[in-house]
């Protein structure tokens, strides 16, 4: 079965294309490199032994993915990664997010819709949850609160893509909401790797620990959880690309609208994170506790049980997992 993966070089897509491969499915990306390289087509290849069809193209342009879908008349089911994600950027630039996130969906469904493509795994976030009422999260929460207009992009798309599957009967659409991704593949090869200053945690710990960054500002200690800590639902990147192969076998056999939770159910706070980083990888990472982030909430993990049941999907990987390989990526691409 031959799938298109929008933004397949970026951090999910690129390890997602790797498990596709595993799995025999027939790979074409589509990615504008905004936030990515050219060079992870070779890496995806490397670790999968196997080839990709890549085209540098944006999703926004309906004529090139016409073309995409002329040269690749049998692909079957698109996996919707190609999108911008900068929480803080998307506050200073509400109409970029907008154009890119939701112009890029319109125009890969109406393109979908000429060529009778009607299967669509999108890539969507606990943020749509917003601050939760009740914890774990569970799929029938409460959505929308969202507070930032990167947030609100998932959320309309989400809606966008319900109202598609009212109109025409045959679609089908699984949301896959992530819950926090971190680590990299085993390998080495592929990873994530942010320029400049991060904004999440994981990227952070790891430029202070390279000491390509002074110390770690831990957002407040003084929330209403175990250590005072905002405590998240880390997720290994290989486990959520799993997620999706099993979204397209099992999701993707009834039309309409499935929506899953991606996350493993375990919540972490901040001092977990970083005190299991430091073990695991036998280094110091300088830290203080500093003022709340506006807009930071105290607990966000999910209950998983829903993918688990239809979908036959959990995450295997735990933290420890998670730290390693997301330092090891570092290290070995220093
Ligand atoms: P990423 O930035 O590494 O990957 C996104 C890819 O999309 C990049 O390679 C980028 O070049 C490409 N892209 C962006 N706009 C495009 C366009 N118009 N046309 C073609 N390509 C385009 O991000 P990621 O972490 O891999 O995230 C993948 C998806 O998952 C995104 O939609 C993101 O919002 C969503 N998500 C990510 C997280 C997370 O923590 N990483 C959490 C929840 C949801
Ligand atoms: C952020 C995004 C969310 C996105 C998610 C995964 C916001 C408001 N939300 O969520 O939309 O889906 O990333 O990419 O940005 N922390 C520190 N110091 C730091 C960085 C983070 O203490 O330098 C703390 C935060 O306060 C939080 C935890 O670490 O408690 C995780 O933060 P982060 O990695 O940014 O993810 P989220 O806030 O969950």
């Amino acid at each position: 079965m031959k799938v298109l993966v929008t933004g397949g070089t970026g951090y999910i897509g690129s390890h997602t294309c790797v498990e596709l491969l595993n799995e025999g499915y027939e790979v074409v990306i589509i990615d504008n490199l905004v936030n990515s390289q050219k060079s992870v087509v070779d890496k995806i290849e490397t670790i999968a032994n196997k080839k990709v069809k890549f085209y540098e193209d944006d999703c926004c342009d309906e004529e090139a993915l016409r073309k995409i879908f002329k040269e690749n008349s049998d692909i079957e089911a698109v996996l919707h990664f190609a999108g911008l994600k900068a929480v803080g950027e998307s506050v200073q630039m509400p109409v970029k997010y907008y154009e890119n996130n939701l112009g890029s969906t319109l125009s890969l469904i109406k393109v979908m819709n000429e060529f009778n493509c009607k299967k669509i795994v999108f890539s969507s976030s606990a943020t749509v949850y917003g601050d939760p009422e009740e914890l774990p999260i569970t799929e029938n929460a409460k959505v929308g609160g969202t507070t930032n207009p990167y947030g609100t992009s998932k959320y309309f798309i989400e809606r966008i893509l319900s109202d598609i599957c009212v109109a025409d009967k045959d679609f089908h659409v699984v949301l896959l909401r992530y819950f926090n991704p971190i680590g990299a593949h085993a390998s080495g090869l592929i990873g994530e790797n942010p320029n400049g200053i991060p904004n999440n945690l994981m990227p952070y710990i790891i430029k202070v620990a390279v000491g390509e960054l002074p110390i770690l500002n831990v957002f407040g200690d003084d929330y209403d959880t175990p250590d005072g800590t905002g405590v998240r639902d880390y997720i290994h990147v290989v486990d959520l690309a799993k997620g999706h192969i099993k979204a397209l076998a099992k999701g993707m056999t009834k039309p309409g609208v499935s929506i899953y939770n991606l996350g493993t159910g375990q919540g972490y706070s901040v001092l977990d994170l970083i005190k299991t980083f430091e073990r695991v990888n036998n280094i110091k990472v300088k830290y203080q506790i500093v003022e709340r982030r506006p807009g930071d909430i105290a607990s966000c993990y999910a209950d998983a049980s829903k993918a688990y049941e239809e979908l036959g999907w959990k995450a295997e990987k735990d933290i420890e997992d998670m730290c390693k390989d997301a330092y090891n990526f570092v290290i070995k691409n220093k």
